[in-house]
Order: structure tokens, then sequence, then C-alpha cells
């Protein structure tokens, strides 16, 4: 179970817990999401290890979910409880909406509140309220915010601890599986805002903030032979209406509904978004509730196969016998088995209009070992362009440049917000170059870890530059220190140093940005994302990892005898930093916070300036219609289905 998890390493550890970070006064203070705990607890002395960061203490629900799941010690919840199983399910609305007004369970302190003392009888009720909303009454809206109101409390919930304590269903009448495909429900009703009709539709935007006016401009972005886009004729065109700008393309996204290997692979959205690869949740969003969905398979242009691997990985247990030190048996059985299953993926080679997100440093590996005999030409989405230390076995990356699309990690809102925050004027900053982790060693394919254990190992690049501490105090290095000190030195240095850490790709390349640094990759086989979009090298340093000694003259040199350099380098990475970002969607707790938080003074475009535009925009010149194996007026499915000849 994932509560029994060590805690954690550094890399995977930091966004896998939710932190709330406030400021006040000028003064970080860490604060839990109620009232109650560690309010006016100040400035941690630098003493402190990672493990005493407050994100790490334990939630008190976890206990009850663990030792009342029914909720019998509650004089309010227990009765309910029996009541509401004995109920016949049609009737179970009334009951749960009798109870949410009695409750006050429409305030949102009310629900943090009744979520220590029961937290999957509240689910309960607000799941039945937004599936009733939203299959009964027809409104995405108030299912939608009825859907946000658990968000967060399903969150905090890995989905076997979920249905667990629901007893699948016998316990309390829902599954992890139920809210996930609610979430999914919603998600598609919410293209164009919903249904009535264009005008209707005009006036609303989808679940990610956009509206006909934007689309456009994504769509616009690439068009064949130049020709101005188009608009979408009577007959529709997916789930773009009569009348709104033609999408690009159409993609159709596996239902895991339909297929139950899928299911087991795209488990408990809620939990997973909150990671460093919640972008594995949030692209699947974006694609169903996207004008460029279609029901139609046959239609498609893309196929988006949607699971949530890195992070069920990344909490041992899920898939047996799995974690992320070696490739996961059970998991390659789910990918096959939907494959197989599919009539389109055996229309092409290779599974060549099939989009996987592959969201961890364990590539497409981990999760599904035999992608090279099923999917060798899929389209990946993917943050990992080398290769994951612990496969040792594993030599070739499965990043291939030309068919694949880099994306980046995800940084929270609270954490792009804060960073910008800190953020010190350039002519502020006390240190010339900043690093906070831990010492790795390169690939065992390029070099055993024996023989390159410190900084005496060039290729060990991060101990090479903890090496620099105490020796250079304009450098800011340091190891095992809590995120603050790490969020400090992002915002207060001119250069940031992203060296290569247990894999190429690492969340602090994207922070950076966000803290206002200018990044210094030392990781000579990683490719920052969006370079088709962007420039990088206008706001980005990229320098060879065995060199750092010359580097920190190079950049002291830069900083004292051509300061404009710098300044133009850090203006455009602000300028850039955008793309990086996955704001949320609307049936989530924190679409409430990105709307209260003024995100729009760190991206003010941000609905339509992000990664999953760029991810659009660099699909498009992707889609091809001559990708099937066969083509002919009248060819019967069979036909369109059957092997080549010959071998791929
Ligand atoms: C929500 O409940 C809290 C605590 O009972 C109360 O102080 C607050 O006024 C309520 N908010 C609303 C909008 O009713
Ligand atoms: C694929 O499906 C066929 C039957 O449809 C079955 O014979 C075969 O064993 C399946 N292969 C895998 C790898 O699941
Ligand atoms: C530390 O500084 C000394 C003197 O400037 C220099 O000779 C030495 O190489 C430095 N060590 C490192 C690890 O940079
Ligand atoms: C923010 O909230 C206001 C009021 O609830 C709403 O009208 C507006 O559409 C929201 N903005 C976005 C970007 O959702
Ligand atoms: C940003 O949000 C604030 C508060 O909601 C609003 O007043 C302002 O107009 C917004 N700015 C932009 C550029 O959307």
């Amino acid at each position: 179970m994932m509560c029994q998890r060590p805690l954690l390493r550094w890399r995977s550890q930091v966004y896998q817990v939710r932190r709330w970070m406030t400021l006040v006064g000028g003064l970080l203070v860490w604060s839990a999401p109620s009232a109650e705990t560690l309010d006016g607890q100040v400035d941690p002395p630098v003493k402190l290890t990672l493990q005493d960061d407050p994100a790490f203490q334990p939630q008190k629900y976890a206990k009850n979910v663990q030792e009342d799941p029914e909720c019998n010690r509650d004089p309010l919840w227990g009765p309910f409880r029996q009541v509401l199983m004995a109920a016949e399910p049609e009737n179970r609305i009334e009951l749960a909406y009798e109870k949410t007004i009695e409750w006050g369970l429409e305030n949102a302190t009310i629900v943090d509140e009744q979520a220590k003392i029961c937290i999957i009888g509240l689910i309960t009720l607000q799941f039945l309220f937004a599936r009733f909303l939203l299959t009964e009454v027809n409104s995405v809206e108030a299912a939608a915010h009825s859907f946000r109101l658990m968000d967060s409390q399903t969150g905090a919930l890995h989905p076997d601890v979920f249905d667990k304590a629901s007893g699948y269903g016998k316990i309390w009448p829902i599954t992890a599986d139920e809210v996930d495909s609610l979430r999914r429900g919603i998600l598609k009703s919410s293209v164009g805002g919903g249904s009535g009709g264009p005008d209707r539709r005009r006036r609303f935007k989808n679940a990610f903030g956009l509206h006909d006016g934007d689309w456009n401009e994504v769509w616009g972005s690439w068009r064949p032979q130049g020709k101005p886009v188009g608009t979408v004729g009577p007959k529709g065109f997916g789930a773009a209406q009569a009348g709104a700008p033609k999408p690009s393309f159409r993609v159709y996204v596996y239902d895991p509904d339909e297929h139950p290997s899928l299911r087991k692979l795209a488990r408990g959205a809620a939990f997973c978004k909150h990671n460093q690869w919640g972008m594995e949740v949030a692209l699947h969003d974006w694609f169903l509730s996207c004008p460029c969905r279609t029901d139609n398979p046959d239609e498609a242009d893309f196929f988006f196969v949607p699971h949530y691997t890195a992070c069920l990985i990344n909490h041992a247990d899920t898939f047996t016998g799995c974690d992320t030190k070696q490739l996961c048996g059970p998991s390659t059985e789910l990918f096959e088995q939907v494959l197989n299953n599919s009539r389109h993926y055996k229309r092409t080679d290779g599974g060549r209009d099939h989009l996987f997100v592959w969201g961890s440093g364990m590539g497409a590996e981990g999760a599904f070992a035999s992608w090279r005999q099923w999917v060798p030409n899929a389209v990946f989405l993917m943050t990992e362009t080398e290769l994951w230390n612990p496969f040792d076995k594993v030599a070739l990356p499965s990043f291939s440049p030309h068919k694949d699309i880099v994306v980046p990690g995800r940084i929270t809102i609270e954490d792009m917000i804060s960073l910008g925050k800190l953020a010190r004027p350039l002519e502020e900053r006390d240190f010339l170059g900043h690093f906070i982790g831990w010492p790795r060693p390169p690939h065992p394919s390029a070099m055993s870890k024996e023989s390159c254990k410190d900084a005496s190992c060039a290729l060990n690049v991060r101990s090479v530059l903890l090496a620099l501490k105490g020796n250079d105090s304009e450098m800011h290095v340091d190891v095992d220190v809590p995120y603050m000190e790490s969020f400090l030195g992002l915002t207060s240095s001119l250069f940031c140093f992203v060296p290569r850490g247990k894999s190429a790709w690492s969340s602090r390349f994207f922070q950076t940005y966000f803290a206002g640094c200018i990044p210094v990759l030392l990781n000579d086989r990683y490719e920052p994302p969006f370079g088709e979009i962007v420039d990088i090298p206008s706001s980005t340093i990229k320098w060879p990892m065995t060199e750092v000694p010359a580097l920190v003259s190079y950049l002291r040199t830069l900083r004292d005898e051509q300061p404009e350099i710098v300044y133009e380098l850090q203006r455009a990475g602000q300028e850039l930093k955008c793309w990086y970002a996955w704001p949320s969607s609307w049936v989530e707790w924190s679409w409430i916070e990105l709307n209260r938080s003024k995100f729009n003074s760190t991206c003010s475009a941000w609905h339509v300036k992000n990664a999953y535009v760029a991810v659009t925009r660099l699909l498009a010149a992707k889609a091809t219609s001559s990708r099937h194996r066969f083509y002919y007026p009248g060819a019967s499915p069979e036909v369109l289905e059957r092997p080549g000849a010959l071998p791929l």
C-alpha cells in the first residue's frame, strides 16, 4: 500500500505530496490546508532535512479510513451509511441531497472538516450528486461544481486505498472506477461548454477555458498549404459543432469503460494528477474535452491510449511486483491486451497513429516493456529523452527524436506562483550558481556505478557541482535540505544548474524559469520541450557535462563583462516559461485556486499559451491520411486490418 511506502527519494517526492505555501510578510510559511495545523510556524531552521518537511506529516483522515471505513465512530455518518446502503440505488440521490443541505456540505470549510471524520462518506455524497446532475439534469457546469468539491478528498487516496475503504461498493455505494468514469463523462460533455446549439456553445468555454476564438488560433497555426482555417459544416466534425473552427485533426480517446485492461492502467485520475508526472492525467483530460475528440474511431487521425502508469508504478504494489526498479510485467500485459483487442491498432504498421504519454524517467520501457514489438511507430508524448539508471539493461532510449514529442514535467500552480513572487531582480541576486540535489552516477551503460562514485569522475556531474560547496562563496550548492532552501536558491541565483540525475529530465529545469533563474543544462542527451515552436538557446545554456570547471569561470565572465547577455537570457526565459505550464481543468478543485490566485500575473494567457496547446500544434503536423496499410473504395474492415505481406 502507498501508506507503507518508505519516504521517497528526492526526485519523486517533490510533487507526490501536496504542499500549501503561503507568503506572509515576505517570509515563507509552511501551512497545511486546514487552519489548525502549523499555522504561524515560521521559516524552519536551516538544519532541518528533507524528511522534516511538513509535506510529509501524516494526514488526519488516513487513520480513520483504515480503522473505521464505515464511520461507525461518528454518530451522524455511521447511521447514515446504513440508511444509504439499504436504500434502492435510484433513491440514494434524495438521501444525499437531504444530508448535504442538513449538514451544510456546500460550504468548503465544513467539507474540509467532515473529510477528517468520514472522507469516503463525504466523497460518496458529492459523487451521487455530480452523477445525478450530469446524467439526469444534463447540467455539465453543475456536475463539474459538485465534482470539484470532492476533488481534493478523492485525490488524497490511492485508488486501491479508496476501493478498500468503500469495500468496492459494498461499504459505501461508490468505487474508484466509477469516480474516474464520471470525471471522463463531465470532461467529454464540456466540449464547447455543453449542449444547446451553436449560439449557446459559442458563449462558453471548454473545460480548459478555450472558446471558439481561441481554438481558431490553435488550429490556425498549422495550415496545410497555407489554407485559412475552415469552419465545421452542418454534419459536425468530431466533437466540434457546426460553425466552430475546424480542428486540424480528430483524435479517438480509448475509453476505459469499454476496455477492462485499460481501466486498470488509467485508474485514480484525481490521485495521479498531483505529481510531477501529472501530465499523464492532464493530457487525457485535454483530449476528452477537446473539440478535436471524436467518438467515431473510423474517422480518427489519432488514437489516444490513456494510462497513469508513471504514477501508479511509482506507488509500489499497484501492479504486483512492480516498482521503479524493474520493467513491469503486469502492466505490459495490460497494454498488449488493449491493443490486441483494438481493430484500429491493426490498420497501421507499428501503431503509427497511436498516442501514448510516458511521464517518468522510465520512458515507455517501465510500463510497456514490449513496446518495440507492438508500437515502435507510435507517437510518444514523453518527458524522458535518455535512460533511467535503475534499468541497467536498457541502453537504448525509448525516445525517438523524429517521431516523438518531448513534454515538460508538471509543476503545481502554487509553485509557479510562489517561485515568481520570491524571484528577486537579477541585480539583487546573491549567487552566481545554484544546485541542490543528490549525487548520481551516469547510466550503467556509460560507466559502472562503482567506478563513478564521486567528484573525481566527471560524469558524476552532480558530485562535481556539490564539491564546489564551501570552495566558492558565490555558489549555492547543497544536499538534503528542505525544499525551501531550494526555492531560495532558485530565486536568488543568476544561473541554476540542471545536471543529469537518475535520468535526463527533471522538474527542476521547468521550475528554474518560473524562479527567474537561467537554466544551465549539464545533461548532454536531454532535449528541452517545444524547440519546434520556441527558440530554446535564447533562454537556456547547455554546456558539456564533463566541463564544469570551465563553466564556472565562463558564467562569472558573462556576468561581469556582458551583463546585457544575462538580462536577455533571463527575459527570453520569462517569455517562454508559460509553454511549460499544465494549468488544471474545470473538474479540479485547483481550478478555483487558479481563478482566485492571480495566476494570470504569472501567465496572462495561460489558457492558450501552455503545454497542451504546444502539444496539439505539434501533433497536427503528424496527422496523415495515408497511414493505413490498405485503402480502396469499398474495402471491407477485414481487408483494412489484414497484416502486410512484408515484415516491419
Ligand atoms: C462556512 O462555514 C464556516 C464554518 O462553519 C463559516 O464560518 C462560514 O461563514 C461558512 N461560509 C459560508 C459561505 O456560509
Ligand atoms: C490476441 O488475440 C488473439 C485472439 O483474438 C489471441 O489468440 C492472442 O493470443 C492474443 N495475443 C495476446 C498477446 O494477447
Ligand atoms: C577549490 O578552490 C581552489 C582554489 O581556488 C582550487 O584550486 C580547487 O580546484 C577548487 N576545488 C574545486 C572542487 O573546484
Ligand atoms: C473565474 O471566476 C469567475 C466568477 O466565478 C468566472 O466568471 C470566470 O469565468 C472565471 N474565470 C475563469 C478563467 O474561469
Ligand atoms: C487577472 O485576474 C484579475 C482578477 O481576477 C483580473 O482583474 C484581471 O483583469 C486579469 N488579467 C488578465 C490579463 O486576464
